[in-house]
């Protein structure tokens, strides 16, 4: 489970134009602290359930599931063109993966430039990258015409490989090549505004960052009325299109809802859909923020395996640094922790000695080729809809989506409409080796840090799981910082796996779908629809003497 942060920030450390400097050099422990998350969207719109509580027999235009940056933009779209909206989202909003996003509005999407050249041609990789620059427009247009705060800023994004290795200056220079060849000029450099030593890098101008949190916020505002609503709260167990039936019917937690269309918009596409799911990854991203003195005014992110990015944002009067990075595949049995101290390792060793104040991560779906999935679930139906694998650049790609969804449902013709063809026929299976996270090598590096699990309850520590097999059946275990166990089933709802213990977030997560559960067996990520079922489990062994000692710090939920 993602432990809610405790409050307060401290608010230590004055603002000096002598570089982008950690704000507390004393403080250089490696221990991973969380702290309540300063930049929050504001909690009228991101906490409450609006609208209805119960939603059945609620009627519209088109429902869209998912209340994240894609189904928002595509609702928004929608309702300025006179549909009436449902918007259905199980969560509060500042637990969608839009508001753990570390907010680079980059053109330059996540797998390589050379990698699309090779694999698209230039057409198809211009008009990918053309995407992404309407994208990052549509969000500056929205926050500009509505006066909405979400901080949004045009600056330069710089590709840059580290000085002393090999394998990333190799890499820039294949990007630099496919760059000549899309038509950029005059972009290489070596200079970055950080004072890390660098083999050269990549300078990509009018670029943007912005407070996503806000940002979705403000485009929920916006939906009310004319027959248009959000509910949260509300989770979509299945969505029935019988050709029969001239709508759709969309059955949740609070009763049924019909539509003429709907658009799944829910990161992965829920339930059991194994044509598609067959062809995502999910994985687990993490990032951290700490204090500084200036802003960078840049977006970074270099060509490592798998990459690290980093960029400032500023909350309030504060500067903060905010570095990513350490991916890793949903449900691998890494110590995920340990991934958290790398982060800050990096940080640290880049950008000066930091006091690290949050931790969070959050789910990135990918493709095979690297390329969303946006457009229908049935080649002879097209009344249900869905955007997934958006990749680490989900927020432009899910603006992208969105705005597409809107065009289809409206039967507009959109340029990205056969490239992000759910059944596009190329066979790009070689793409996704290559892929800019290179995921088959970050996999590789990462075993290295799998850990010896514990094979005994009496053995499991404090604020910790671990699974056993009682009377036939795969229990999920999990100790609570006060000794007391909780189980559950560790099959996953499908029947088709089992879930695994996730020591960072507190979480049980599933390696085969990329489904992820609290300590409770809520659903935390899709495309699972139901929870991990309660079991009773009486167990005599006292909390072991470890117990007692420092419980491993959790992963903060965080919005940035
Ligand atoms: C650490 C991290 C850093 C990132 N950095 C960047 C970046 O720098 N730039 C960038 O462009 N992208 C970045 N991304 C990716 C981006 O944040 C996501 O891809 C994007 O926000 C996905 O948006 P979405 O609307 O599709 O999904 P979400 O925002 O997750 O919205 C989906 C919604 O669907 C709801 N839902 C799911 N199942 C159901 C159900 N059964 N019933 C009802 N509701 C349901 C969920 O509650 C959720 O609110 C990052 C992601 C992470 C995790
Ligand atoms: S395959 Fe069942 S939850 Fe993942």
């Amino acid at each position: 489970m993602l432990d809610s942060m405790p409050d307060g920030d401290d608010g230590r450390g004055d603002v000096t134009d002598s570089g982008p400097v950690a704000e507390s050099p004393r403080s250089t422990h490696h221990e991973v602290t969380v702290r309540r998350l300063v930049h929050e969207p504001p909690q009228d719109a991101a906490d409450c359930v609006r609208g209805i509580p119960r939603v059945n027999g609620l009627e519209g235009d088109v429902i869209v599931i998912g209340a994240g940056v894609t189904g928002l933009t595509a609702a928004l779209a929608l309702k300025r063109a006179s549909r009436r909206v449902i918007v259905l989202d199980a969560r509060p909003l500042k637990e969608s993966e839009s508001c753990r996003t570390t907010a680079h509005l980059s053109e330059v999407p996540d797998t390589r430039l050379s990698v699309l050249l090779k694999c698209f041609g230039l057409d198809d990789t211009r008009l990918l990258i053309e995407g992404q620059r309407l994208a990052i427009a549509h969000i500056e247009q929205l926050s500009s015409e509505s006066g909405m705060d979400c901080g949004f800023e045009r600056l330069p994004g710089f590709l840059y490989a580290e000085a002393g290795d090999r394998a990333q200056r190799q890499a820039l220079e294949a990007e630099a090549e496919a760059a000549d060849a899309l038509g950029y000029s005059d972009i290489r450099t070596t200079e970055i505004p950080a004072s890390f030593a660098i083999a050269g890098a990549l300078r990509f101008d009018n670029q943007a960052q912005f407070r996503p949190g806000s940002y979705v916020a403000a485009l929920e505002s916006q939906i009310y009325g004319h027959g248009s609503v959000v509910v949260r709260g509300v989770r979509v167990h299945a969505i029935e299109s019988d050709a029969a039936r001239p709508r759709c019917r969309v059955s949740t937690s609070g009763g049924d809802v019909i539509a003429e269309r709907v658009i799944v918009a829910t990161d992965v596409p829920i339930g059991d859909r194994s044509a598609i799911r067959a062809k995502l990854a999910a994985y687990r991203s993490y990032a951290i923020a700490a204090r500084v003195r200036r802003p960078l005014g840049a977006l970074l992110w270099d060509l490592a395996t798998p990459y690290h990015h980093a960029r400032t944002a500023r909350i309030g009067n504060r500067e903060f640094l905010i570095t990513g990075g350490g991916d890793h595949r949903v449900g691998e049995e890494i110590d995920t922790r340990q991934i958290l101290t790398e982060l800050d390792e990096f940080a640290r060793t880049h950008f000066g000695p930091l006091e690290v104040t949050h931790h969070w991560s959050g789910q990135i779906i990918e493709t095979a080729d690297g390329l969303p999935y946006v457009g229908p679930e049935a080649a002879d139906d097209g009344r249900v809809l869905f955007a997934t694998g958006l990749s680490g650049n989900g927020i432009t790609n899910g603006t992208l989506a969105g705005l597409l969804l809107a065009d289809l449902v409206r039967g507009h013709a959109n340029p990205w409409a056969r490239l992000l063809a759910p059944d596009r026929s190329r066979s790009l299976a070689s793409v996704g080796r290559n892929m800019g996270r290179n995921l088959a090598a970050a996999k590789r590096r990462l075993t290295g840090r799998i850990k010896e699990l514990v094979t005994d309850v009496e053995h499991l520590p404090a604020s910790a799981g671990m699974l056993i097999r009682r009377q036939g059946e795969r229990l999920a275990i999990y100790r609570s910082a006060t000794g007391a166990l909780r189980a559950l089933s560790a099959a996953c709802p499908s029947g088709r796996g089992h879930v695994r213990w996730n020591g960072a977030e507190k979480s049980w997560d599933c390696p085969s779908c990329g489904s992820r559960f609290d300590l409770a067996g809520a659903v935390l990520n899709g495309p699972a629809v139901r929870g991990l079922m309660p079991r009773p489990f009486v167990d005599a062994t006292p909390v072991p003497a470890h117990a007692a000692g420092p419980s491993p710090a959790p992963v903060a939920q965080a919005v940035p």
